[in-house]
């Protein structure tokens, strides 16, 4: 009789962080991990262990919607305790995922954005006047903090028709602090020492996701209480539309968990996303002047252009900017896939159906793909012909699949405006010489990064 053939050798190497305790960087520690022991590895974390991968041949079997779906990780399943079954947080048979997900993709479609763009000017004025002030009394502006304010501002007032004010107030709204915390919570609580006590964290935790609920009531009930209707923003079409299959609204518990998601997904990773492209432009002044050169092409000399929907479209190198930073910093840095059936990742990393494994996107995009230096920061890596060359697994900053980022154009949209404004209208400053560093938060941002602002006169 022939012998039964062995199991599957497990040849991912398994690395123990425990004794190093938590950090407050798990992703760059992911990322020096994937450098030292290879592009597929697990890390052992106390009790818990998670899966990374990042080379370019398993995120394509990964990225397989019939072999793997979306995975609620371990901190997505802790973010659920305040976004509960928002779409982000959702389980794939959860029924409001694809009810809600029905309901809100025609909002969300290129066309849509026309509808959001008038707010998302508005929006950018706002960080103008702010700026112009700075540029005046000689004073570097907060970029991160701004970028937050500016992101905020948006998603309430396009999606909500809800004025955070943002720009009115000298510290970020406390919606921002409060959530900033359930974030970081939600990311250290997978660090702790077991035994240990968390029970003031935890209680701080309690007082903020209560806080996060009352504000997004306050979002509701200022539309509720307005009696209007006719507004086809995110807000109107989860209180009126109905499910093209069903006829069926959205329940009132899940409107609460879809606000507070779009509140949180729909600002923090396009702040971070912004920040870290004015750093690379302020470190990289050919790709600056190209920026401004393409402002210059649409707006001219005029001290404050009316952008119109179509001109977004035309600033194709700012775009490519915003591509290549999201490259290198994508600030949503980690998607969780889940097997669907027991299977062999690349034919040599045994899973059973249920499994999940974790890509870590910023080593995905310095895969060997990406040629030879791929810590270079080089917009031309999204020229259409240099797009058309490439596998479209190698570039996943919005995820992958049917759960993919949902506002991707939105926050396309929005950072491509205004990064073209803000090139046009200033010269950009490295008064304090600044050395990259991030904070993460469950999301990237450059940390202490700080810019100071000349305004551009006809000859720069
Ligand atoms: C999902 C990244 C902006 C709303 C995702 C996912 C990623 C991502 C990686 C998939 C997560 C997973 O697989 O677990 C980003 C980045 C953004 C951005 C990098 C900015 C540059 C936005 C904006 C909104 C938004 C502006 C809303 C206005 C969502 C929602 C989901 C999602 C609702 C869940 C979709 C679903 O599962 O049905 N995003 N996002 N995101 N994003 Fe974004």
């Amino acid at each position: 009789p022939t012998p039964a053939r062995p199991a599957a050798a497990e040849t991912v190497p398994v690395v123990d962080i425990s004794a190093g305790g938590p950090t407050a960087t798990p992703i760059q520690q992911a990322m020096d991990l994937t450098r030292a022991h290879g592009p597929a590895f697990r890390r052992r974390l106390h009790e818990h262990q998670v899966l990374f991968v990042s080379s370019l041949d398993l995120v394509t079997e990964l990225a397989d919607e019939t072999r793997f779906a979306k995975g609620i990780s371990k901190v997505l399943d802790h973010v659920r305790e305040f976004a509960g079954d928002g779409l982000f947080t959702a389980y794939n048979d959860e029924p409001n995922w694809a009810k809600a997900h029905d309901i809100l993709m025609p909002a969300f479609a290129l066309g849509s954005m026309r509808t959001y763009h008038p707010a998302m000017l508005r929006v950018a004025r706002r960080v103008i006047e702010s700026w112009d002030r700075r540029a005046a009394e000689g004073t570097a502006a907060d970029v991160a903090d701004d970028m937050t304010r500016m992101t905020l501002d948006t998603i309430g007032l396009a999606g909500f028709g809800f004025d955070f004010d943002s720009f009115g107030r000298a510290t970020p709204h406390p919606f921002v602090e409060a959530m900033v915390r359930c974030l970081e919570w939600s990311m250290k609580r997978i660090g702790r020492a077991p035994g240990a006590d968390h029970t003031e964290a935890d209680r701080e935790f309690e007082r903020d996701s209560a806080y996060l609920a009352s504000v997004v009531d306050e979002v509701i009930a200022s539309r509720t209480e307005s009696g209007d209707t006719s507004v086809d923003d995110l807000l109107g079409l989860m209180l009126g539309a109905r499910h093209p299959g069903d006829g069926t609204t959205l329940d009132a518990a899940n409107i609460r968990n879809q606000v507070i998601t779009f509140l949180i997904a729909g600002h923090e990773t396009t702040s971070g996303t912004l920040s870290f492209a004015l750093y690379h432009l302020l470190k990289d002044p050919t790709a600056l002047r190209l920026v401004q050169r393409e402002a210059d092409e649409l707006w001219g000399d005029t001290p404050d252009p009316e952008p119109s929907f179509e001109d977004i479209g035309k600033l194709r190198f700012t775009r490519q900017v915003l591509s290549e930073t999201l490259r290198l910093w994508p600030t949503a840095a980690a998607f969780t896939r889940q097997a669907r059936e027991d299977t062999l990742l690349g034919g040599r990393v045994p899973l059973a159906a249920g499994d999940l494994v974790t890509v870590l996107t910023p080593m995905l995009h310095r895969d060997p793909a990406w040629g030879d230096n791929p810590e270079l920061f080089d917009p031309a890596r999204f020229t259409p012909e240099a797009e058309a060359a490439r596998s479209p697994h190698a570039y996943k900053p919005f995820g992958t699949g049917e759960r993919a980022c949902i506002g991707r154009q939105f926050a396309l949209h929005e950072a491509t405006m205004l990064l073209a404004l803000l090139a046009h209208r200033y010269r950009f400053v490295d008064a304090d010489d600044y050395r990259l560093r991030i904070k993460e938060t469950l999301t990237l941002k450059p940390e202490g990064f700080t810019l100071s602002l000349v305004p551009r006169t006809p000859a720069d």
